[in-house]
């Protein structure tokens, strides 16, 4: 079953270790990367490893911004051998699912870098629309969390 959970120590070597290939790492920031920005704006940031059952597979970082009513999807990464199993899209679930029932949001955010083709599928795939801006040279979609279900 893929769950997130957060990082602590015996999990933030694995996150740190994790590569994406040459190509795959232009669509996302290192994840040391993240991780520094997680204790710059420790609000804001949650950071979460992704698992199936007691492996880690991933992760992903959310951008928790309770004053504009609104939560960013900061990072998301699957490792490359564990990609096209299914584990992107149960655990974007997973992250939706926190988000919708702290209560406290109106809209997901992200951006994805033009090109990204698989990125934008699931996206789409799971109710997030373009906006028509693009931020730092990335494409902004969004997704209405009051249209938004699901019981995953
Ligand atoms: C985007 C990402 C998280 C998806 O994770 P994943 O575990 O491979 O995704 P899933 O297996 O759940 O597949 C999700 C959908 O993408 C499709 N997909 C996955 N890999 C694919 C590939 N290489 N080519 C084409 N489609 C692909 C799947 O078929 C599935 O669509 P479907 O359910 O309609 O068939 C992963 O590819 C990744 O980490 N990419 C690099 C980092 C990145 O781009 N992060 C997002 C930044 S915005």
């Amino acid at each position: 079953m893929v769950s997130l959970k957060e990082i602590n120590e015996s999990n933030f070597r694995a996150i740190v270790r994790m590569r994406l290939n040459e190509e795959q790492s232009k669509y996302v920031a290192s994840n040391v990367y993240s991780l520094a920005q997680a204790w710059l704006y420790p609000e804001e940031a949650k950071p979460y490893a992704i698992y199936n059952d007691e492996e880690i597979i991933g992760f992903i970082m959310l951008d928790w911004d309770e004053k504009e009513h609104e939560c960013g999807i900061w990072r998301f990464m699957i490792a490359s051998d564990q990609q096209g199993k299914g584990y992107g899209r149960k655990a974007l679930t997973c992250a939706l699912n926190i988000i919708k029932e702290a209560g406290k949001f109106d809209y997901v955010f992200l951006d994805y870098v033009p090109g990204n083709v698989v990125g934008k599928h699931l996206y789409e795939s799971m109710g997030f629309i373009e906006t028509g801006e693009i931020e730092d040279g990335e494409i902004v979609m969004k997704l209405d969390l009051h249209k938004y279900n699901s019981n995953e």
